[in-house]
């Protein structure tokens, strides 16, 4: 394992260093305090042709200014809170706002819009985030300690462990918003990437993509991966819940049986992403429109330009009937660990 690290902008007037992870196999993952955010991730194709397939813009103040999620640690609470509205044992708690009547990733003031505290244990191969979120935070209650541990590992897999408490009864549903781009060039599309998901539900969004309350069956619909398909059948597919949003922006209910929950394959590069979840639902977002806030080598992150697969409990699960249970209580530990595995194939 090899550490380096460089300055990678500055925030509140201090330097804001990026650390980069190596392992033998020339897998790299670059990541910055501010949001606890993953800025690079190096990988060889299939004939050892080594690039980032993941999206990311290039300087600190474009993740301050536009806030791109790309890379970030989301919360508390990943997703749409309807209406910003929700009780806990009997009480009424009303967040912060920020998309319309909802609360959006976290609210105005998200975890990826914070400087954490990271240290480095470089022969562990970990860079460790933690940041204390005080009560009134976004508008909820009970201070958090909240961390997050990036591991690089000599199997090739990047593993995610957040572990979070609180001193009173609050909500986490963490996620980290990465997109991968398999082709290594962000210039491609990622339509033609094959997509494997051990789901047979998804939640269809009812309006201000706000999940409904009922669970649908995948069978028959685009929304079924449980057999890997290039990602365009869904994508492009007229379905009425695809076409009004231009491509997927919907929680997949993960099958309970199987720990692998999603292959994430691209037939050019031979690139292989696979998923691994102890949480309930990954949400799939197919970058469904053209950012151009910013630039990303020189150009606009067109529609398509990356697939994120948002690991968490299912997205306004405090409001709806089984979709998971994300209250903390004071005394408890929340423990969730998401890990992406990297290969290739032929
Ligand atoms: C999630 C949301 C999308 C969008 C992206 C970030 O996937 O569901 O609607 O907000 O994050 O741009």
């Amino acid at each position: 394992m090899e550490l380096t690290k460089k300055v990678f902008g500055q925030f509140k007037n201090k330097d804001v260093y990026e650390y980069t992870l190596t392992n033998e196999a020339g897998i790299a993952i670059s990541a910055i305090p501010f949001g606890a955010t993953l800025t690079k991730l190096v990988t060889p194709d299939k004939k050892g042709k080594r690039e980032n397939i993941t999206l990311n813009v290039e300087s600190l103040e474009d993740f301050v200014r536009h806030r791109p999620f790309y890379g970030a640690t989301i919360g508390r609470v990943a997703g749409r809170i309807t209406k910003g509205k929700f009780s806990i044992d009997g009480k009424e708690y009303q967040v912060d706002i920020n998309e319309g009547d909802n609360m959006l990733h976290g609210g105005p003031k998200g975890l990826d819009t914070k400087l954490w505290t990271i240290e480095v244990d470089e022969s562990a191969g970990q860079l460790v985030f933690t940041y204390e979120s005080k009560a009134g935070e976004n508008g909820f209650p009970g201070t958090m300690q909240i961390k997050v541990t990036y591991t690089l590992t000599e199997g090739n897999d990047w593993v995610i462990d957040y572990e979070a408490t609180t001193d009173e009864a609050t909500l986490f549903n963490p996620t980290n918003h990465v997109y991968f781009n398999l082709t290594g060039d962000i210039k491609q599309p990622i339509l033609d990437h094959q997509l494997e998901l051990a789901s047979s539900q998804y939640i269809p969004l009812a309006e201000e993509n706000l999940p409904s309350e009922e669970k649908a069956s995948v069978e028959g619909t685009p929304f079924d991966f449980q057999t890997a398909k290039p990602l365009k059948e869904a994508v492009l597919s007229d379905h009425e819940q695809i076409k009004q949003l231009a491509g997927l922006d919907h929680p997949f209910v993960l099958d309970k049986a199987q720990d692998q929950k999603g292959v994430l394959y691209e037939p050019e590069s031979g690139r292989e992403v696979s998923v691994y979840t102890d949480r309930n639902s990954a949400v799939v977002f197919t970058h469904n429109g053209e950012v151009d806030d910013y630039l990303i080598e020189g150009e606009p992150a067109k529609q398509y330009a990356g697939i994120t697969l948002e690991t968490q409990t299912l997205p306004d699960a405090i409001n709806k009937e089984g979709f998971g249970d994300i209250i903390l209580r004071p005394g408890e530990t929340f423990r969730s660990r998401t890990t992406y595995h990297f290969g290739t194939r032929d």
